[in-house]
This record gives C-alpha cells, structure tokens and sequence, in this order.
C-alpha cells in the first residue's frame, strides 16, 4: 500500500480570525480563494509524486482551518487519538475530524479512535510528531497542547514521548518548528525552544544529525515539511536552506502554499499521514 495522507478540501478555507501571530485577515481579504485552492492541489500533486496517496475530508462551511488535518489526530499504527482544540475558533472542527476518521475505519485505515481524557488540550500531530528512526514521539506542549497531553499519548500508543515546551507564540505547534527527517536528521529552529526543551533535544540528536534552521527558514515555513523517503516538500524555500538538504541527499520539492501562510500553516499541517507504524519492541525475558 502506498503511503496515506488526509488531506481537506480548501474550499472554505479562509482567514477570518486571529489566534496565531502570522494569521492575516487584511492581507487574506477573501480574493484568493482560487490561489489557495490551487496550492493545496499543486501539494497534494507533489505528495501523489513523490509516491503517496490522499484522501480528501470535505469542506465545512464556518471551519476555514479544517485545511489543517494533521491538528485532527496523533496516528500510530493504526490507532488515532483525537485532538481537542484550545480555541473555540477551531472546537467546531472535531466532529467532522471525528466522522472523518469513523469513513477512514469503515475502510480499514484506521482500527481504533481514541478520545482525549477531559480537561485536556491536544492538537493532533501539530504537536505529536512520530520520529520513524527514534521510534518515539516528539510532543510540543504549551500555547496549544497540555502537558499532560503527552503522558496520554504514551500511554496509548505504548511509545516513549520527550516533551518540548514551545516558548514564543510564533512556533505554537512543535510541527512548525521541528522535523524529523527520513534519514534521522531533526530540521528545527532552536529559538522556538524553551531551554529545557533544547536539552532535550540535543541529549536525543546527535550533532551531525542536527539542521538547525535560520529565522527565514522558519518564518518561510520551511521546517513544516512532509518527509517521504528521500522527498521533503515544503513551501517555497530560501536557496541556502534548499541546498543544505540536497547536500544531504534529499530531493526539495517546493510548493508555493503563500495563501496557508497567511493562516500560519503550510505544507506538514496541510496534511496527516495515515498509515505510520512503530517497529515491534522486542519481548523480553
Ligand atoms: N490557523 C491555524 C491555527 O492557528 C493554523 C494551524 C496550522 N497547523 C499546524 N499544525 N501548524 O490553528
């Protein structure tokens, strides 16, 4: 089976309210509609290219941020727990997620649908993101994710978690300013990082493996890139960071997604991937 991505209908997307520093009414002003819808095709080309396969949750009039699913669930092999959104702006968007995901299990994709425990926040794998090499979950707690979020997904998914406290309002989900890549590589912005959370990382990554982005890195929402085998497909990328990645033996296939931006979102939260699995632990005597 090729490798499955949800992804959302942009048709009502739209950039109507502000709850993260780069959303942008004005600029947005509701003329350019055909250009989001463009960009979210021309990605969901780039991730059929490279070898992936979409499935597509319907628009929902009032939900412009439904554009984002990977804020939907956290999904491992096979399992999705369900997000439950910090702003009310976007709370109207787990019952479509919700039915989504029931479509995704009457087709097999997904086998089980947990709930997030009340009192908790969670956005999804905006702020839990599987590492396939560490074979463990990197979660981002703070402007929008609990804490104690992360201590759930480690308890449902039976997989280690190192929790990272994002530190400005500017990188409010982990997927923002960190990624694993295929060859265990971590793209990340360390300024988004408490300082903990720095440690954390560097106990983790070895130094070869780090490729710490610059601020026009991270503010062209580079770092919120989808990894698929050697493929990593982003916005549109300053040149400097393009080569560093080819350098490292990775294709840069870039997507102008400028309109996702002006919501603070680009090509990583655009889509969810469906089909990760953990390697099995070995049993012990
Ligand atoms: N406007 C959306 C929000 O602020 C953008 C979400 C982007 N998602 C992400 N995982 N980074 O919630």
């Amino acid at each position: 089976m090729r490798p499955q991505f949800l992804m959302t209908d942009p048709s009502e997307f739209d950039v109507s309210y502000v709850i993260n520093p780069w959303m942008r009414p004005d600029a947005w002003a509701g003329h350019r509609k055909a250009e989001a819808v463009a960009a979210s095709a021309a990605l969901r080309r780039a991730l059929e290219a490279a070898g992936g396969e979409v499935t597509m949750v319907p628009a929902e009039p009032g939900l412009p941020d439904l554009v984002f699913p990977a804020n939907a669930a956290v999904v491992l092999d096979g399992k999705a727990l369900m997000a439950r959104f910090r702003c009310p702006e976007r709370r109207g968007e787990e019952a479509p997620f919700r039915a989504a995901f029931e479509r995704l299990a009457a087709r097999g994709l997904i086998s089980e649908i947990v709930e997030l425990p009340a009192g908790l926040t969670h956005e999804g794998a905006g702020d839990g993101l599987w590492d396939e090499t560490r074979q463990l979950f990197w979660t981002g707690h703070g402007p929008r994710s609990s804490r104690e979020a992360g201590d759930v997904i480690a308890r449902t998914f039976g997989r280690t978690v190192v929790a990272l406290e994002l530190a400005t309002p500017q990188f409010y989900h982990l997927d923002t300013c960190f990624r694993p890549l295929s060859g265990g590589e971590v793209l990340y912005y360390p300024p988004a990082f408490s300082a903990e959370a720095l440690a954390r990382i560097e106990a983790h990554v070895a130094p070869a493996q780090r490729i710490v982005a610059t601020e026009e890195d991270a503010a062209a929402f580079c770092v919120n890139a989808v990894c698929l085998g050697r493929s990593v497909i982003m916005a549109r990328a300053p040149a400097a960071l393009r080569q560093r990645l080819e350098a490292r033996g990775y294709r840069v296939v870039e997507v102008d997604l400028d309109p996702f931006i002006l919501s603070g979102g680009a090509a990583f939260c655009m889509t969810l991937r469906l089909d990760l699995v953990s390697q099995p632990t070995l049993a012990r005597a």
